[in-house]
């Protein structure tokens, strides 16, 4: 039972948010006259040397005292006494857990949105370097069109702020106290919940004091929006694998990221790469992990919600991991310009181009254009040569209105700097959304 009971081996990440709780509700139940001025103020001083206890690491977490409530409360009682007693009035370890979880999740969050920044800023700042730098555009990934190294790169600083964006709206959400809800009922204690939710930075104490003991929306949302931006972080993870494999060679990453083979000496691997890859695991399996937790469980508070903390600590630390070692390697990864470029140029990747001149040249209905690209491409390919090495004549073999000027669309710079819709690869698109990103971030 005692095994099977404890949360203090990982509960005890909650002490300084059951201190600031504490702080609040002892200064709440002097201010409405529930206990003196007296002994809030040993209390206070408690707590305080508890603290400084933890950070110095000399505090004795007891495994018998199952949670980081009943050992700090336990050591209060032991060091100030009768005071100590009177600090659990008008509250039960059920709203003080939820409070707890929601300070400290508020926190996490804050940190993960300053670490998303400083990757989003790597990405602005490498798409900036290499706005006009081409590479090949895929889709099925199969060479499609020529882009920028750069919009190629914008594409995820787009996701990340989307990313933050749902952590924001979580975080709006979480910041009511359910402190003050009690065991589940409220209490007959005559308290000030709007003072302890606002001496904890709360916006508002919760409306029904069932819900806010066994509410963990909060925890279940911020999951799930973990689990998007891990989605998000292991298909730039997956392409960075791919692009410094030598069958793309379109990178380097350095010694700094990489790993050699024991057996290989000529092998780097893009281990980092590979576990962020690989970390989008276990933030999902958190989610199902506490979606199945709540799921059916009746009301108020029950001990499975003790479950809600592992996936919602592991996640956060995985997912500080995952960043900091994107962030790095974004910072680190060397583009090979030249292979690059002549990628961007093979598989035919401008006969959409040549299809767009078509219509806009000889004003032919872009489906007939598509069919005599079509014919034109796989001319090109039994003759083992691109689409500018054609000559006119053969052009014209095909559709006889083509003339010299067709040649100008067949360029991979040609094709990038035509893409100048709203959004387009153009090189200066690119630029500028790289500029208002930078601005945007700084
Ligand atoms: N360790 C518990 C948890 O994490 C604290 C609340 C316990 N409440 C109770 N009534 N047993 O959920």
């Amino acid at each position: 039972m005692a095994e099977i009971n404890a949360s203090i081996g990982f509960d005890r990440r909650l002490w300084r948010q059951d201190i600031q709780g504490s702080l609040a509700h002892a200064a709440m139940l002097a201010a409405t006259g529930i206990i003196t001025a007296e002994d809030e103020a040993a209390i206070r001083d408690g707590l305080a040397a508890i603290a400084a206890e933890i950070e110095a690491g000399t505090f004795a977490f007891d495994p018998a005292l199952e949670d980081i409530h009943t050992n700090i409360e336990a050591r209060l009682i032991a060091r100030i006494g009768e005071a100590g007693r009177r600090l659990h009035t008008a509250r039960s370890r059920n709203d003080q857990v939820a409070t707890d979880l929601r300070l400290w999740l508020r926190d996490a969050i804050d940190g993960l949105d300053r670490q998303i920044v400083l990757l989003m800023k790597a990405l602005a700042d490498r798409a900036r370097e290499h706005a006009a730098d081409p590479m090949p555009g895929f889709t099925h990934l199969q060479s499609a069109q020529p882009i920028t190294f750069g919009h190629h790169l914008l594409a995820y600083v787009e996701m990340l702020a989307r990313d933050r964006s749902r952590l924001a709206d979580c975080r709006r959400r979480l910041n009511e106290s359910p402190l003050g809800a009690a065991a589940l009922a409220g209490t007959a204690f005559p308290i000030d919940r709007a003072m302890t939710a606002r001496a904890l930075g709360f916006d508002r104490p919760s409306a029904n004091s069932l819900d806010a003991v066994s509410d963990r929306d909060f925890a279940l949302e911020f999951l799930a929006a973990a689990a998007i931006l891990a989605a998000h972080l292991s298909r730039l993870a997956e392409e960075i694998v791919l692009w410094a494999s030598p069958g793309f060679g379109f990178i380097r990453l350095s010694d700094a990221f990489t790993t050699g083979s024991s057996i290989m000496p000529q092998k780097r691997n893009p281990d980092a790469a590979e576990l962020v890859r690989a970390k989008t695991g276990r933030i999902s399996g958190a989610f199902v992990c506490l979606l199945t937790v709540l799921k059916g469980l009746p009301l108020a508070y029950g001990k499975d919600l003790q479950e809600d903390k592992e996936p919602v600590f592991d996640t956060a630390d995985t997912l500080s991991l995952a960043l900091a070692a994107m962030e790095g390697m974004i910072r680190d990864l060397a583009p090979d310009r030249a292979r690059m470029n002549a990628m961007a140029g093979s598989g035919f990747s401008t006969a959409t181009d040549l299809a767009d001149w078509l219509v806009r040249t000889l004003n032919l209905p872009f489906r007939t254009a598509h069919h005599v690209t079509g014919r034109l491409v796989a001319k090109a390919e039994a003759r083992d040569v691109a689409l500018a090495d054609l000559t006119l004549a053969e052009m014209q073999e095909e559709e006889p209105r083509i003339t010299e000027s067709v040649y100008e669309v067949l360029s991979v710079a040609a094709s990038l700097a035509s893409r100048r819709s709203e959004g387009g690869t153009a090189p200066a698109n690119v630029a500028a959304a790289a500029e208002r990103w930078r601005l945007a971030l700084s």
